[in-house]
């Protein structure tokens, strides 16, 4: 497998204001994620970890240093640029799995493409059906699905316009742990497609089975083993 870094942090920053108050989100933060790595963002919370999901994300923009994805830096990019780097870069899995739930599976999937302006392919959709194992769901309202499932249709539905990055915000948060287990499963199977995934969690579990830990504290990152994983 070839080695490419698809995410690299230089420096990172996010600042927020609260008042008179500066909060240190994140406070210089490095690393670079190559193609088909999973990588686990661990921390207490308060450290950091939804801010640079965001920040990966392209739904917010840092207030220093570098972020690449790919070749670009997204650091100094408009509004228009980051809206389309994040469409065609980024997959984003959330807790709240933001599915609607009178739509079927199908049509949940077909709304990302919808607001691509792409035409939607419904081989395509069956087809990322199939990968999160939801085939034979496709017609039913995410309202009937269980937790399990409907986390299954938010990853398919982050998947219909072909990113290079999944990011993942706590996504066996409300799940049960056999079904974090399964999803982690199923993370692994998309990572081989060259896809990267960044797993932000509070699960312990999840992060230990994953490539790779960054440990933030305090907006910045820890050196920290694997071994002696606490917080
Ligand atoms: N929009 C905002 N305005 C001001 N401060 C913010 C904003 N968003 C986050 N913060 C602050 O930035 C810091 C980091 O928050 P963040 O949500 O990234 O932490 P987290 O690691 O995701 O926490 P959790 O584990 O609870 O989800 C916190 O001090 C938080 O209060
Ligand atoms: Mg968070």
């Amino acid at each position: 497998m070839e080695d490419k870094v698809i995410l690299e942090a230089k420096k990172l920053k996010k600042y927020y204001r609260r008042g008179s108050e500066i909060v240190r989100a994140l406070d210089g933060v490095d690393f670079k994620i190559k193609e088909s790595e999973i990588v686990s963002i661990v921390g207490p919370s308060g450290s950091g970890k939804t801010t640079l999901m965001n920040l990966i994300g392209c739904l917010d923009k840092a207030t220093e240093g570098v972020l690449k994805i790919g070749n670009t830096n997204v650091i100094s990019l408009g509004e228009n640029d980051l809206i389309k780097i994040r469409r065609e870069n980024i997959g984003f899995v959330f807790q709240r799995f933001y599915l609607i739930p009178t739509l079927t599976v199908r049509e949940n999937l077909e709304l990302p493409l919808i607001f691509a302006n792409k035409s939607v392919n419904t081989k395509k959709i069956l087809d990322l059906l199939k990968e999160v194992n939801l085939e034979d769901k496709e017609g039913i309202q995410v309202k009937h699905l269980s937790g399990g499932d409907k986390q299954r249709a938010g990853i398919a539905r982050a998947l219909v316009n072909d990113p290079k990055i999944l990011v993942a915000d706590e996504p066996t948060g409300k799940l049960e742990t056999k079904v974090g287990e399964q999803i982690l499963k199923l993370f692994k199977s998309l990572s081989e497609k060259s896809l990267a995934i960044v797993i932000a969690t509070h699960d312990l579990e999840l992060a230990q089975a994953t490539q790779r830990i960054i440990h933030l504290q305090d907006g910045k990152v820890i050196p920290k083993e694997k071994s002696d994983l606490y917080y």
